[in-house]
């Protein structure tokens, strides 16, 4: 980061010492204000909950301008990336910064899909779930219990450790999330197949069965691909600042993506793409098209507690650009699986173009983002809507990897730990039993 020629200057109305403070300017974006020193200099803390206007870090991996409307992972355009490159060449982007020549891409590849299979011991801890478990649920343990198993890469300090357990869950996210499909309906755990693309593997193990050849659609594994594409990294986001908090304790990669896979769980994050399906089910259900007025009221009305799922978003305040992307790929995927008239899909676009139409949405800037068609596309490739925020999980890995390993890979890195405005009792004695 640069130093910027201007400085903040602190003045205080109480004749207290004017503080002054540095600023920073990045490649692009807003400029940052350097507090680092204030409670040293003025014994005070600046209070920001929910981070609205707080830089957590410096990063240099992705890029996002919420007013354009732009996703940049390491300086490409997302629609670039989504209609040129596949997501192996886009996790080694990430990871690495640059994207691969042929040659790399060969290796990559060949990377990590050797490093597919899991421990044969991982299937015993599905046992442990009832059969009708969440897999979100079952991705927080699996996740987690991969520490368990590769002591040669959970020191976070180390590189090569570093660098291999990248590898390992970048390659094993697919297979523990169609194990864990597998598990909830029954079927026999499918193994990876190496001869396979990363898509087309995750489309064998979840719906292959021993008995019979299965053929992967070429259309549903570019459709699947492209969707990690477009969730494979979002800046400092909820779960990618739980990872970096997590791992700045020094824990180890598995059990720091862990905390990643619970964080994005919550509805306000990834779990939005499952209840956003949920949704559009239940205004179907009501009565379709005819009903969205009556939805839209409920939204609207504070006490209802409604939201449009699917809809806004902490930093676009314009058209999320993944939205647009995964509205294409619903198109595509629909036609090309004859399913034009997919009324959950129709039912969609009328209700974004009655919420885009409406001084509600439009004075508060709330645009469908990515997870408003993303259901959509994966219910038509056949992906259960229980398994929707396991899919992001698995496509968010690299991002959480990248993110952590660039925080872990800075020599001035120090474990986070925020402070707070204290509300509570003073200083008080504990009362004998008798007299309380
Ligand atoms: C993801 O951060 C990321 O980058 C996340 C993500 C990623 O790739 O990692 O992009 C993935 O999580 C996308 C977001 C998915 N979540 C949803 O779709 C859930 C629905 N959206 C909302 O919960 C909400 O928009 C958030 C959580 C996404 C953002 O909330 P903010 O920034 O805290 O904004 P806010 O809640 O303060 O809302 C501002 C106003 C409020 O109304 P007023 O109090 O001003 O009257 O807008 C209203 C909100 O009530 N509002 C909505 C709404 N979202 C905001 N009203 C109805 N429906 C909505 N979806």
């Amino acid at each position: 980061m640069k130093a910027s020629d201007t400085k903040a200057t602190l003045s205080f109305s109480n004749g207290g010492q004017n503080v002054e403070l540095p600023i920073y300017k990045g490649t692009m974006g807003p400029d940052v204000i350097d507090i680092r020193k204030l409670y040293a200099q003025t014994g005070m803390f600046t209070y920001d909950p929910g981070f609205m206007s707080t830089a957590s870090c410096e990063s240099a991996i992705t890029y996002i301008d919420g007013d354009k409307g732009e996703l940049l992972y390491r300086g490409y355009p997302i629609e670039q990336l989504a209609t040129n490159c596949d997501f192996l060449e886009t996790c080694h982007l990430l990871l690495y910064g640059e994207l691969p020549n042929e040659g790399q891409k060969a290796g990559f590849t060949k990377l990590v899909t050797n490093h597919t299979m899991v421990n044969e011991q991982m299937q015993f801890f599905l046992r442990g779930f009832r059969r009708d478990a969440h897999p979100m649920a079952i991705m927080t343990g699996l996740v987690g219990a991969l520490s368990a198993f590769y002591h040669d890469s959970t020191d976070i300090n180390n590189p090569k450790h570093r660098e291999i357990a990248a590898i390992r869950l970048i390659a094993k996210m697919p297979t523990l999330v169609a194990m864990a499909y597998k598990y909830t309906i029954g079927q026999p755990y499918m193994y990876p197949k190496n001869n396979l693309s990363y898509a087309g593997n995750f489309l064998h193990m979840m719906f292959a069965t021993p008995c019979e050849e299965y053929k992967v659609s070429p259309v549903l594994e570019r459709a699947l691909d492209r969707i990690f594409i477009l969730h494979a990294d979002h800046e400092q986001n909820a779960s990618t600042s739980t990872v970096r908090l997590c791992g700045s304790s020094g824990t180890n990669p598995f059990a720091a993506i862990a905390a990643g896979v619970a964080c994005l769980w919550g509805p306000a994050h990834g779990g939005a793409n499952e209840a956003a399906l949920n949704m559009l089910y239940d205004i179907q259900k009501a009565g379709g098209v005819d009903k969205i007025g009556e939805f839209i009221k409920q939204v609207k009305d504070k006490n209802s507690n409604v939201k449009l799922m699917g809809f806004g978003h902490r930093v676009y305040k314009n058209y999320d650009p993944r939205a647009k992307l995964m509205q294409e790929t619903c198109r595509e995927v629909l036609g090309e699986l004859g399913l034009e008239n997919d009324p959950l899909f129709k039912l969609a676009m009328a209700l974004e173009k009655i919420a885009l139409e409406d001084e509600y949405f439009v004075s508060r800037k709330l645009y469908p983002n990515v997870d408003f068609y993303s259901g959509i596309v994966q219910r038509a490739i056949g992906i259960p809507v229980p398994l929707f925020t396991a899919i992001f999980a698995l496509a968010r890995t690299v991002g959480w990897i990248a993110q952590l390993n660039e925080m872990i890979g800075d020599p001035e890195y120090k474990i986070g730990r925020p402070r707070q405005l204290f509300e509570g009792s003073p200083k008080r004695d504990v009362q004998p039993l008798s007299r309380r």
